[in-house]
């Protein structure tokens, strides 16, 4: 006998029952995958950096220095570098596919950030027993470290590695206590680098207008909020499976679906973004400008080395700091911050603020094997020996 399939019928009440049930659901459903509850964050932003065993082979114990290298600061968290290990030599290249080009068009701060990598290497280097020696970036395109045996050497900088981060929050106020940021003052200086601090209310007044501006200028730029959106986080679960970008607790911001969050960006008023910093910055303790002699790439990866160094130091002595580069990366700017601070011919590259905050979440890092070369390097090899 043929059995047909019918459809209950439902009352109206049960049929609108259903549906506010199936509606829940979906919403639940979709929160759910918003917020994932299974992804543990914190395990894998607290990821342990390995120690460099002594006895490993070199190669190795250059591989867990690259994830000492990883962790450095760097812009909008692109991790816009990739390394190869030949023999002795580690280099640095720049990843261009990762490039910034409405707020970095020269890739400045990209060469910034490779510095900041290259200092986190160094230290590493030096705490595994190797003396370092560095081929800055001139026509060719990476920074090469090659290695010879010393004896090794741990200092509160490469401690301060993992624990460093960027601290976007509101700062309590308090200032630096003077023995402190003589410690910081005393910090050795990169050939042609110098730091100018902003010492005096009047000076920091000027820079905070700069600020001011220059948030007021990028946020009415349409071009600079779409990149910045591309590169920001909404929630754990994009964080997670990107491993990099700017997430939303990063900054101090709330988790959010990515679609209602690119809404927030959007309408952001540049006022509102302005006002904003404007309260970190007065809550800062001081701040201070990364000053160079000359504007080209040995020179920002320099810059980028004593950043690193900098906030490493600062991290030790448990204070934290941020960066508010914006009358720096707006081009019509910089000229202007430069004479307002007296810089005459050298130039401003990054503009800092320190004080004292609780710590915010950390930012991820993709793993070495994702950034390493390993290819390129054995068919350099080959060519060069054949
Ligand atoms: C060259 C450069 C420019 C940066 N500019 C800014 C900035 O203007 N505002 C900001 O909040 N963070 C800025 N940062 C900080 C990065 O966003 C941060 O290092 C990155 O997201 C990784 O986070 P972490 O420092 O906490 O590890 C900059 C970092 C570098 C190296």
């Amino acid at each position: 006998m043929n059995k047909t399939h019918t459809f209950p019928s439902l009352s109206r009440r049960d049929f609108l029952k259903l549906t506010a049930a199936t509606g829940g659901l979906a919403i639940g459903g979709h929160l759910l995958d918003t917020f994932s509850p299974w992804l543990d964050y914190e395990e894998q932003a607290a990821q342990p950096v390995q120690p460099i065993a002594q006895e490993e082979p070199m190669s190795q114990q250059m591989q867990s220095m690259l994830r000492f290298a990883t962790l450095a600061a760097n812009g909008h968290n692109t991790q816009p570098w990739k390394f190869s290990i030949h023999q002795d030599t580690i280099e640095i290249y720049p990843d261009y596919s990762r490039q910034l080009p409405v707020v970095d068009p020269n890739n400045r701060e990209l060469w910034i950030s490779l510095g900041c990598a290259l200092e986190n290497l160094l230290l590493a280097a030096k705490a595994a027993g190797y003396a370092p020696e560095v081929a800055y970036p001139d026509v060719d395109e990476s920074i090469r470290v090659r290695l010879s045996s010393d004896t090794p050497q741990t200092t509160a900088l490469f401690n301060a590695i993992p624990l460093r981060q960027t601290t976007r929050s509101v700062y309590d106020g308090q200032p630096v206590p003077a023995a402190d940021l003589d410690k910081v003052q005393a910090l050795p200086l990169e050939p042609g680098v110098s730091l100018h601090y902003l010492m005096t209310p009047t000076e920091l007044e000027t820079a905070l207008e700069y600020i001011n501006e220059g948030n007021l200028r990028q946020y009415a730029n349409r071009a600079f909020v779409d990149e910045l959106i591309f590169w920001l986080r909404f929630n754990k679960k994009e964080a997670m499976a990107a491993l990099d970008g700017l997430y939303s607790r990063c900054s101090g911001n709330p988790e959010v679906p990515g679609w209602l969050g690119r809404i927030f960006v959007k309408s952001t008023k540049p006022q509102q973004q302005a006002d904003a910093d404007a309260k970190k910055f007065r809550s800062s303790s001081g701040a201070v400008v990364i000053v160079t002699d000359t504007d080209e790439k040995a020179a920002w990866v320099r810059a980028g080395q004593q950043y690193e160094r900098l906030t490493l130091q600062m991290t030790a002595l448990n204070i934290k700091s941020a960066l508010l580069n914006q009358p720096i990366e707006v081009a019509e700017l910089r000229g202007q911050f430069q004479s307002a601070f007296n810089l005459e011919t050298r130039l401003p590259q990054l503009l800092v603020r320190y004080g004292y905050a609780q710590p915010m979440p950390r930012s991820l890092r993709r793993p070495v094997e994702q950034v390493l070369m390993v290819e390129k390097t054995d068919a350099w090899s080959i060519s060069v020996s054949g």
